[in-house]
């Protein structure tokens, strides 16, 4: 049956920054799919509830406090990912910050947080999970990047978290070139404006989310069960012949 192909009952997958937002609703979508989630997040507030979530759902649910920007903390949340499962099937690369300022003001110490989290942090994960997904020669890695690795967004400044995305995106198809002999795809995924509490509160100011929703053909920012079925579609059998690709989805703003 075609569906099965996107069911992920019983995989084992890890999401960074599972705590709230997108990398919520993707541990929550994850779940109803089938699979045990491990849910590795900074704050040690919203991570623990989102795995509750989780084993609300009927499925395993492992928090694991992790900074993906520390190469330690990364081996870690995958060694006990390991002790828990045996194995990790995926990994959602979804933790990330944006920062905003003009660029011939902003301080090192801003550009180095941005890069360290959204770019340093994503390729952490990836080598962290490739070495047991190389041992038992498969898994599905998908890398958040953004439709700002794309275009440049307007009206806001935010050179770092521009550079960062189309970084994450050009950093996918390098991996995905180097471990596809190994079973491993890696793919990613670049959402326009979704409405979480890192956009809300610029989508609802009419000087930035007024500008943006004109310029989004569908008039709306997207919500974050949008994203989902995709990420299932990434992680899971269904795109078994798909590596290397960022996917777009954002309710049409590239298209102007
Ligand atoms: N919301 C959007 O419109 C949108 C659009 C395109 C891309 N994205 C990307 O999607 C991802 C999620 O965005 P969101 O809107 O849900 O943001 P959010 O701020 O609501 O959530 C981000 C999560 O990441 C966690 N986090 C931050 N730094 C971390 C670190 N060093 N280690 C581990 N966890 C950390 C936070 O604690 C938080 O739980 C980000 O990578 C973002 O750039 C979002």
């Amino acid at each position: 049956m075609i569906l099965e192909k996107f069911s992920l009952k019983d995989r084992v997958g890890i999401v960074t920054g599972g705590g709230r937002g997108l990398g919520r609703s993707f541990c929550l979508s994850y779940a109803e799919a089938g699979a045990h989630v491990v849910v590795a997040e900074l704050d040690t507030q919203t991570g623990p509830g989102t795995a509750g979530e989780v084993e609300s759902l009927g499925r395993k649910a492992l928090f694991v406090e992790t900074d993906v920007t520390s190469k330690e903390n990364v081996f870690d949340m995958v060694e006990k990912t390991l002790e828990a499962f045996g194995r990790v099937d995926f990994i959602m690369n979804n933790a990330g910050v944006v920062s905003q300022g003009a660029a011939e003001t902003v301080v090192e110490e801003e550009w180095q947080r941005v890069i360290d989290i959204n770019l340093n942090g994503v390729f952490f994960c990836c080598q962290a999970v490739a070495r047991p997904m190389i041992e038992q020669r498969s898994g599905s890695i998908v890398n958040i990047a953004s439709m700002s690795g794309v275009i440049v967004n307007y009206p806001q400044t935010q050179a770092s978290y521009n550079a960062s995305k189309a970084a994450v995106a050009h950093l996918s198809k390098s991996l995905a070139s180097e471990w596809a002999q190994h079973n491993i795809r890696v793919n990613a995924i670049s959402p326009g404006y979704m409405r979480t509490d890192m956009t809300a509160p610029h989508i609802d100011n009419p000087e930035y989310g007024g500008k943006w929703l004109a310029a989004t053909p569908m008039g709306r920012a997207g919500s974050p069960e949008e994203l989902a079925p995709l990420a299932i579609f990434l992680a899971s059998d269904a795109s078994s012949f798909m590596t290397g690709s960022e996917v777009v989805i954002d309710g049409g703003f590239t298209i102007w």
